[in-house]
């Protein structure tokens, strides 16, 4: 093995919370294979999360509810495959953590064994308490998930903004209060008012990490399918698109269709 110097320095736990206090903001994207974490990780994304998105993006399912562990952990394995300085997260699957403490440090295990992912997320505050201290007790750092929740989509109804009325706001605070309490390194908030948001960030030591979060917490989070444009009908608000992909992939896919039909490729360069 060689022992040159690497030219990086690896992005871990540890440099988040430091990034929080140095008030440098966090740059977070999902990948769920290899040759896109490659192009993430090369772009200086901080962290990148396998999400269990996956099961939308990926595989055309309408929630996130069916994705498996061992489909997880094909993901987060192909991802940790490709990047040199990212942190990589991984979602922990519906079904795989809510049961029992026990399940959730076993799924965890899993997770770190075969992937060789860096960190667990699982979303829930209190209710899912337990699971997070058996699984912070083994030494598997944890990322917390509050506000909109897709694993209880059926639950909420809808993937509208949360934690609006003053009951949901207040468990959205206590609950973020108890994560860092528990040794949570970081706390993702989904679709909650910007102002709510930035009371939290303001009050917990870890990095909130936004999606639909507005701009007062400590880092961004997109599903990378959404910010390059190549899934096109999903329009929130909160998404800002750097690429319309679709348009360019369906031209360069029509392009190469007449191309082959014509027979204009291959042409006399392009043949051995
Ligand atoms: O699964 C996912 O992509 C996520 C982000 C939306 C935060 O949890």
């Amino acid at each position: 093995m060689s022992t040159a110097k690497k030219q990086y320095k690896r992005v871990t736990v540890k440099s988040l919370v430091d990034m929080k206090q140095r008030k440098e903001k966090i740059s977070m994207l999902t990948a769920y294979d290899y040759t896109m974490a490659k192009i993430v990780d090369g772009a200086g994304i901080d962290v990148i999360l396998v999400g269990d998105s996956a099961s939308n993006v990926m595989a055309g399912h309408e929630t996130t509810l069916p994705i498996t562990l061992d489909q997880m952990i094909y993901h987060a394995s192909s991802v940790i495959r490709g990047i040199d300085r990212s942190l990589v997260v991984v979602d922990l699957p519906f079904g795989s953590y809510q049961s029992d403490p026990k399940e959730a440090l076993r799924s965890a295990i899993r997770i770190m064994k075969e992937s060789g992912g860096h960190a667990v997320k699982l979303e829930g505050g209190k209710e899912v308490k337990d699971s997070i201290k058996r699984i912070l007790n083994a030494g598997i750092p944890v990322m917390g998930h509050l506000g909109l929740t897709p694993q209880s989509i059926y639950k909420f109804g809808t993937y509208t903004v949360r934690a609006k009325e003053e009951a949901e706001a207040e468990k959205l605070k206590s609950d973020a209060k108890m994560l860092e309490k528990l040794g949570c390194f970081a706390v993702v908030l989904e679709k909650v008012p910007a102002h709510l948001a930035k009371e939290v960030a303001e009050s917990i030591s870890i990095p909130v990490i936004g999606i639909g979060a507005g701009a007062g917490v400590d880092g961004q989070v997109l599903v990378v399918h959404d910010m390059i444009g190549m899934t096109h009908e999903f329009n929130p608000r909160f998404l800002r698109r750097y690429l319309d992909l679709h348009s360019e992939m369906t031209q360069a896919f029509k392009q190469y269709n007449d191309d082959v039909k014509s027979g204009d490729f291959p042409n006399a360069d392009e043949q051995y």
